[in-house]
């Protein structure tokens, strides 16, 4: 096999499925590889079936077991590595800022493989988070550079990168415009949880420094109560287990189980999550995709962090930076709430993955290094 496109994710199946269809369509030699990163059924398997995706070839069944990021980082490129080594591909596909990709990248760089990042160049300058630091390492140690956006090519060109910068559109604009019809259709989400349309906001948090922070956690909870008070309008939260499992570590799960107006729920399917995004009134959220898929089906979206590395969505008025003070995400909800949903979407056409195999099948056919992997 020639390309190896590594998965781990929820967000990383999501983005790299559009590049999957892309190879199988052009009858491309690939291979899936799993990190196994994201285990629990609803974060890994349910996007394999909502999005029609094979089983992956390769899958890493043991890094649950670890828990800090250097053991979990170490054990998958071990893993990786002993995989690329047995399949010898000649072009590794990594796509996002998690942790499986940083392992992924550090595997193929050290035999030799060429490295495609996918949604590179993205940048929050928030050294406090992990993903700044994948980011940057990921972007240095990579051959070809798909930028999603024009301003993210700036960073990398600022940034004085070795590899080629090819701007391409996001993948996940890729994504929601192959699922969104099939997602209509499909899903019974709003029956099943008896909403209409326009009548609740969505919400989901993850991220290590909101959630890991039992002040800024219970600061969040804060905002869900004061935002349900005034608007008179449910709050749908799909949990993360990260988030389940820092509630309950804080002992703030009863103060959130008690939140009229509050519906905890498991994390949804990609087709089922589509539409409720689509038709909640506003989105709060620290998710980097839902930011850019509140964008694409023009949803305001309340972004509950200091800063964000999708700055190209608050610039056409998509999105509002509103951090997790109660009282700043209250204004943010209110104006969001009468905001005209009329803004082009910055982040890409729907033809990432055409661009970025395109170029994989170009640097294929120029590469007289004769290197094996
Ligand atoms: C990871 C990514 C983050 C991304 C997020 C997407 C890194 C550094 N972070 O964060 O950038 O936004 O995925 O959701 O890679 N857990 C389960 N079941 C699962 C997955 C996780 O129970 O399927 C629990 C485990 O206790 C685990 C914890 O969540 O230790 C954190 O998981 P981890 O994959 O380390 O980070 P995420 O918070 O999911
Ligand atoms: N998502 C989903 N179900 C959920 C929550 C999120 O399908 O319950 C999707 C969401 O639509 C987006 C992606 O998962 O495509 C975002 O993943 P997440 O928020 O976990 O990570 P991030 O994008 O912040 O890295």
């Amino acid at each position: 096999n020639i390309v190896c496109i590594i998965v781990g994710t929820r967000p990383g199946i999501i983005k790299m499925s559009p590049l999957i269809r892309e190879c199988e369509h052009r009858g491309l030699e690939h291979f899936v590889l799993h990190t196994g990163q994201h285990y629990s059924p609803e974060m890994d398997n349910v996007f394999f079936r909502d999005l029609g995706l094979k089983l992956p070839k390769h899958h890493l069944k043991h890094i649950r077991e670890y828990v800090t990021h250097g053991a979990k980082t170490g054990m998958m490129l071990m893993g990786i590595e002993k995989l690329l080594m047995e399949e010898r591909p000649r072009v590794v596909l990594v796509c996002g800022d998690a942790n499986t990709n940083l392992a992924g990248a550090l595997a193929a760089r050290k035999l030799h493989c060429i490295i495609g990042h996918v949604e590179s160049g993205l940048r929050s300058n928030d050294w406090r988070m992990p993903e700044e630091h994948n980011r940057v390492i990921m972007d240095h140690i990579s051959e070809l550079l798909f930028a999603p956006t024009e301003e993210t090519a700036q960073n990398l060109r600022k940034d004085n990168v070795r590899g080629k910068i090819i701007v391409t559109g996001n993948t996940i604009v890729d994504a929601v415009m192959q699922n969104i019809k099939i997602a209509r259709s499909k899903s019974t989400i709003l029956l099943d949880l008896g909403l209409k349309n326009n009548s609740y906001f969505l919400m989901t948090i993850h991220r290590e420094e909101n959630v890991d922070n039992p002040y800024i956690l219970a600061d969040l909870i804060e905002c869900i109560k004061l935002v349900i008070r005034f608007f008179k309008k449910e709050i749908i939260f799909p949990l993360h287990p990260r988030t389940g499992k820092r509630l309950k570590e804080f002992g703030l799960t009863e103060r959130l189980d008690s939140i009229k107006g509050l519906r905890i729920i498991e994390p949804l399917g990609y087709l089922d999550m589509l539409v409720l995004l689509e038709q909640c009134a506003v989105v709060l959220t620290d998710s980097g995709g839902l930011q850019e898929e509140a964008c694409i089906l023009e949803v305001p979206c309340v972004t509950l962090r200091e800063n964000t590395e999708r700055p190209e969505t608050v610039l056409v008025g998509a999105n509002v930076i509103a951090g997790t003070n109660p009282r700043t995400v209250k204004a943010a909800v209110e104006k969001m709430l009468s905001v005209a949903r009329t803004w082009t979407n910055p982040l890409g056409d729907g033809r990432a993955a055409e661009r970025i195999i395109d170029e994989v099948q170009k640097v294929l056919k120029d590469d007289v290094s004769g290197l094996p992997c």
